[in-house]
């Protein structure tokens, strides 16, 4: 059978099978439900980020509605008291500043418990000398971490790996990364992101290949010359008719 009748057949004995399926809360991946037993959350770059309610150690939460018109960093832990995660979290509270410069807020998630997640919390603010401003979600049925596809189950059945999905105010997913469980993310590299996606929201250029804030960007191919003319007072060099460079736009 192929995909696409395969799917539309699992969404056909979905909707036989569950009387409320409009408010099932997995209904948009009930279709690639493997052997019932498998759900294949298929998230890809421009997808909307699905919404959910969790339980966090900041109360219950539902996920679009916490976000208003902020973006979103949400990202995953293996689990509680493991040590590349406590850094982990250390970092992502001291950053709370450069988050906040960029609208940005901070959701993460592990599998445990809240009362795991409370005394963990105890443990990280003690040992990396900050204080966790943001809410941890208390995962324990696996039900975001498997709408999200966090948990990989050739790397380890029980834990999630080390996601990250930024999500604009738009709700769609601009940035997906997996690592592995023994990887510590970079931060710094997760704010580079965040800067170039927004420069590309609000100013129309993209960043080229290593770039760092303040370093010259790349007008955006859908801009024509005339356009840029306007958008970009301080000029640009055209290296090529599809490589026009432009300073950094928002900076003076
Ligand atoms: C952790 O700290 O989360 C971790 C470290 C090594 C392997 C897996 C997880």
């Amino acid at each position: 059978m192929l995909e696409h009748q395969r799917v539309d057949k699992n969404e056909n004995i979905a909707k036989r099978n569950i009387s409320n399926f409009e408010e099932f809360p997995f209904r948009h991946y009930l279709p690639f439900i493997h052997k019932n037993k498998h759900i294949m959350a298929s998230i890809r770059l421009g997808d909307n980020a699905p919404n959910f309610t969790a339980q966090t150690t900041e109360g219950s939460i539902d996920f679009h509605e916490w976000l208003g018109d902020s973006w979103g960093v949400l990202f995953s832990h293996p689990a509680d008291y493991t040590p590349v995660c406590t850094t982990e979290l250390g970092i992502a509270a001291k950053y709370k500043g450069e988050f906040d410069k960029r609208n940005v807020k901070v959701l993460a998630l592990s599998v445990d418990g809240l009362e795991s997640h409370k005394g963990w919390i105890g443990d990280i603010n003690e040992t990396q000398k900050t204080t966790v401003n943001f809410p941890i979600i208390a995962d324990e049925n696996r039900e975001v971490s498997t709408l999200y596809d966090m948990i990989h189950p050739n790397a380890d059945n029980n834990s999630t790996v080390r996601s990250v999905f930024v999500v604009g105010p738009d709700k769609k997913v601009k940035l997906m990364i997996t690592y592995p469980a023994s990887t510590g993310r970079n931060f710094d590299e997760i704010l580079r992101v965040i800067d170039s996606l927004q420069l590309t929201a609000y100013h129309k250029v993209a960043t080229p290949v290593n770039w760092k804030n303040g370093e010259d960007c790349v007008i955006v191919p859908a801009v024509t010359n005339e356009e840029a003319d306007e958008l970009f007072p301080k000029g640009y060099k055209e290296v090529r008719p599809y490589l026009r460079m432009t300073p950094q736009p928002n900076l003076n």
